[in-house]
């Protein structure tokens, strides 16, 4: 990846002798048995069953290949370093300890007849060579490393296919099998949401077999998965305890955000609480939708309605077809669209449901949501004052309307009920109405600390605050070069509970000091700051971490789960090489908070209806009450 080559040249000569940090540890007790030939033989104590870890290079996925700084993070990851890749003769990559193959397989005895020479550099040496052999003819040799495909095969358009039995073939063959290709910045199927943990799991636990090792350029993540997170029970429920797993317009990493698919992703993945943005439609139906303008998430630009394009200032500088323009049926006939965050790194997520699913009425957002076991429901209001001044719609009373409508007015029996928005008038009319739901204010982007004042300010109307990522750990230029107080003001001075968004799988959305793999940087964030709750794309990873079967082993921790040093990166970039510029801090001042209450509803311009009884317009006029309770 572009990110990853340009960082090496980038810290290429400027690492310094950062070494001496690294302690080297005794190893973690292994917390389960693995399929690997060891384990099945019980060749093995308990603790050596694990699979091999064989950082390609060391750590040459962050630091430069065969640094002395890579080698010494990997090694104090307990890996096993060594290994050279040499080419099977249809150009598979095999990894082996030497050259010639009878010094480290039994090839003599597969192939009696292969002996040869050969000139290599410059030396004459006779023996058998991988070059001569395809993959498919090794597959009886021995100490044998394969690509990952090999064992999980991936289709043309990059989805796995269920896995080929060569590992347990080997394994009952009293071979052991090794598997290469791995990095957290490479290629995934799309199987794995672009969570590189994901993926390992799927070769050392989650397959129903483990490989006896991997060979990888990202070493903590696989000593990670091995570690803490081989054979989770998934299924075990959970006390809903923090760090609280909050959905982001539902499992919006693999689905359309705000479908049926996207709730069920969310809520099949562990999410604590679902989330709904409210977006209003012409005929009055407040409707889940992450974003007003329907260019974002559906395919209206190819539809009938694309003549509906306009700007609204109050909105948004550039051109929309906004959700208030077309009726709830209309919107209906659109195609969803998944997000695609960061596919300015060409990262597109799960193209086969790229147009699938359906989106949902708040009404029915909240009858889904009502059975199902989550702690909480979280509801987003946006652009309430437009939509009052302009279109006639009290979104607020909408809002609180239908949620009484759906039986949530009685906190003892329904899951909570938070409402959001980063309007503090939204939340100060639902506080001067004596609402009984959690109010949970969203902080402007780019504030890394908060005066006493502001925090006083926000402290009479919400009851949680939602802080951006980089409001935590500031980063520049893709470093964190800080970590601010933010959070443990908010949390001290304010007792607000603090989640932080959005946190998404794709490694180049978090910074290098993450190593590239998402459950670090979400291990960071409870480590260091205690966060409450995390709004995520993906809240299966979350919901993993929250399983760990390292969280209990305090500082016996294997290294892969213990925090990071903040800022520690940067510091290693010499003078030869520009530091990242410090961003300036911002402070959120009482200003910046407090809003001029909300406009009145205007007289409704479109006939006003309350969403969960509007009439059908495909209804036939012998049954157009169809649609009533
Ligand atoms: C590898 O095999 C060759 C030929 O059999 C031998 O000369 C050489 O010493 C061996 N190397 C090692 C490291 O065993
Ligand atoms: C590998 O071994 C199996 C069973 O011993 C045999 O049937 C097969 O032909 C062998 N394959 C190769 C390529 O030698
Ligand atoms: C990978 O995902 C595709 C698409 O969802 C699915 O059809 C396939 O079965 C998945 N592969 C595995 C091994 O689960
Ligand atoms: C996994 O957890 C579920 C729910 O707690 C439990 O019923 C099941 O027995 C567990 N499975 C294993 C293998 O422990
Ligand atoms: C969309 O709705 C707004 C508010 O009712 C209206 O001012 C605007 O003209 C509409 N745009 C189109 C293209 O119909």
């Amino acid at each position: 990846m572009v990110r990853s080559y340009c960082f090496c040249l980038l810290l290429l000569s400027t690492i310094v002798a950062v070494t001496v940090a690294i302690a080297a540890e005794e190893l973690p007790p292994a917390p389960t048995t693995f399929k690997t030939l060891n384990g099945k033989l019980d060749l093995a104590p308990l603790n050596r069953n694990a699979p091999l870890v064989i950082a390609k290079g060391g750590f040459s996925g962050i630091f430069p290949d065969s640094s002395e700084y890579a080698f010494a993070f990997a090694s104090s990851l307990h890996t096993s370093l060594w290994c050279d890749v040499q080419l099977t003769k249809d150009g598979v990559g095999i990894c082996l300890r030497d050259l010639l193959m009878q010094n480290c397989t039994d090839i003599t005895e597969i192939y009696p007849e292969g002996m040869k020479a050969y000139l290599i550099n410059g030396a004459q040496k006779t023996g058998w060579l991988p070059v001569d052999y395809n993959m498919a003819s090794l597959r009886n040799v021995t100490c044998i490393m394969v690509p990952k495909n090999y064992i999980w095969p991936v289709t043309s358009d990059n989805y796995i296919q269920l896995h080929i039995q060569i590992v347990q073939e080997a394994h009952n063959a009293g071979l052991e099998i090794y598997a290469s290709d791995f990095s957290n910045d490479g290629i995934f199927p799309y199987n794995y949401s672009y969570d590189p943990l994901g993926e390992y799991l799927s070769f050392v636990s989650d397959g129903g077999f483990s490989v006896d090792g991997v060979l990888t350029d990202f070493p903590l993540t696989a000593s990670e998965a091995i570690d803490c997170f081989s054979n989770l029970n998934t299924s075990r429920k959970t006390d809903h305890g923090n760090p609280l797993i909050i959905s982001h317009n539902g499992g919006s990493g693999d689905y359309p955000g705000c479908t049926d698919l996207a709730y069920e992703n969310a809520v099949r993945d562990g999410a604590d609480v679902i989330d709904c943005s409210i977006q209003m439609t012409k005929d009055g139906i407040p409707i889940c939708m992450s974003s007003i303008d329907l260019l974002a998430t559906t395919d209206v630009q190819q539809s009938k309605f694309c003549s509906l394009l306009s700007v609204i200032p109050e909105i948004q500088s550039k051109k929309g077809i906004f959700t208030f323009n077309l009726t709830w049926d209309d919107i209906n006939i659109l195609r969803p669209k998944i997000s695609s965050p960061l596919s300015d790194y060409v990262m597109l997520r799960n193209p086969r449901y790229t147009n699938h699913g359906k989106f949902l009425k708040l009404s029915e957002f909240l009858t889904y949501a009502k059975d199902k076991e989550l702690s909480g429901i979280m509801i987003t209001i946006e652009n309430a004052a437009f939509m009052a001044a302009s279109l006639g719609f009290d979104v607020v009373d909408l809002v609180t309307t239908a949620l009484s409508h759906a039986g949530y007015n009685n906190p003892t029996t329904t899951n909570e009920v938070m409402i959001q928005s980063r309007h503090s008038a939204v939340l100060v009319k639902l506080k001067q109405q004596k609402t009984q739901y959690k109010l949970v204010y969203t902080l402007p982007l780019n504030i890394d600390d908060a005066s006493d004042s502001s925090v006083a300010e926000i402290n009479k109307f919400a009851d949680a605050v939602i802080v951006d990522r980089k409001s935590v750990f500031v980063e520049s230029s893709g470093f964190i070069v800080r970590k601010t107080n933010l959070v443990k003001e908010l949390q001290s001075a304010g007792r607000l509970a603090v989640y932080a968004q959005v946190f998404r799988n794709e490694f180049v959305s978090s910074p290098w000091d993450f190593f590239s793999d998402e459950t670090v940087e979400i291990n960071n964030y409870v480590l260091l700051v205690h966060i409450d709750g995390i709004i995520t794309d993906f809240p299966k990873t979350v919901r993993r971490y929250k399983m760990n079967s390292c969280t209990g082993l305090g500082d016996g921790k294997p290294r892969s789960m213990k925090a990071v040093e903040i800022g520690g990166l940067v510091q290693t970039l010499q003078d030869k090489v520009r530091r990242p510029a410090r961003a300036p801090a911002l402070v959120l001042k009482p200003s910046d908070v407090v809003e001029p209450p909300l406009p009145a509803a205007a007289a409704a311009a479109v006939p006003k209806t309350t969403g969960y009884s509007s009439p059908r317009s495909d209804c036939s006029s012998s049954c157009c009450c169809c649609n009533c309770n």
